[in-house]
């Protein structure tokens, strides 16, 4: 039996609009649990960011609650929520957030030194070794303006992961990378998953959403289907690839 790692309950994001309120997720029951890779697609405009935001506590949901280690993270000091960020959480997002005068390295090693729960030497090795598998080696002294944006997507995925995050929160996170950089980051997401860190992940691409072993699909802020698959296996990756298209075409994706 899996354990939760993080669980929703009747969670609900509303955005001020026109003098009116718009809902954009309602009443969302989700339990994600320990050492997954869960996924979640569904059309653009579902509510997929604002879910990830809201579950992340990087914004806070307008109703509901969000459980992490038994406490509410909606209702969490800015203090106790960014604690939580630096020690226990990974983000990933479409904007990059790069620190522009610190070089690739510093930007990644800083977040680690913000954890807690890591030294700064493992930090630096860790860093290095992160460096090396996401192929920026070369570049690492270069300040973000000075690389190319994949390099820079590359770069804040490193820094994403640099803590060792328990929770990793993705929103499209290859989105802007060529085939080989996206196969690269999926290389490393999946290592670092079966490793037991968890990760919860939006994409609209078939070939990310393989790695996944639960896919979700949010329609109008809702959680409309589930599918759960076995444990990624390259060998499998055709047969996976079949089962993701039907069930997809089967939620009108
Ligand atoms: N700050 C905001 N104020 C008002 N409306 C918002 C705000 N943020 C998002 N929305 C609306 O909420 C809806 C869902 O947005 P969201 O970004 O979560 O969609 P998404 O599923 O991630 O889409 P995409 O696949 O294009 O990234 C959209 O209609 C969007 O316009
Ligand atoms: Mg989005």
């Amino acid at each position: 039996m899996k354990e939760s790692i993080l669980s929703a309950k009747g969670l609900c994001k509303s955005f001020a609009h026109n003098g009116g309120q718009v809902h954009i997720l309602s009443h969302v029951d989700l339990t994600l649990y320990q050492g997954d890779f869960t996924v979640i697609m569904g059309a653009s405009g579902s509510g997929k960011s604002t879910l990830l935001y809201a579950l992340s506590g990087m914004d806070r949901a307008t109703a509901g609650e969000v459980l992490y280690n038994g406490k509410n993270i909606v209702t969490m000091s800015e203090k106790e929520l960014s604690t939580l960020r630096s020690n226990d959480f990974g983000f990933i997002f479409q904007q990059l957030h790069l620190v522009s005068n610190l070089t690739l390295f510093e930007n990644i090693v800083i977040s680690g030194y913000l954890s807690k729960a890591i030294t700064g030497e493992t930090v630096r090795n860790y860093a290095e070794e992160l460096i090396e598998k996401m192929g920026i080696k070369h570049i690492k002294n270069h300040l973000p303006a000075q690389v190319s944006g994949g390099e820079q997507q590359r770069c804040a995925i490193a820094r994403a992961v640099v803590h060792n995050p328990k929770l990793i929160f993705a929103d499209e996170p290859t989105g802007a990378l060529n085939r080989h950089n996206t196969i690269e980051v999926l290389n490393l997401l999946t290592s670092i998953n079966e490793g037991g860190q968890s990760i919860l992940m939006v994409t609209h691409d078939i070939h990310v959403a393989l790695r996944a072993n639960r896919i979700l699909y949010l329609e109008d802020g809702k959680i409309i289907g589930e599918l759960t698959l076995p444990v990624f296996c390259p060998s499998e990756e055709r047969s996976r690839e079949t089962q993701i298209s039907a069930w997809l075409h089967s939620m009108e994706w």
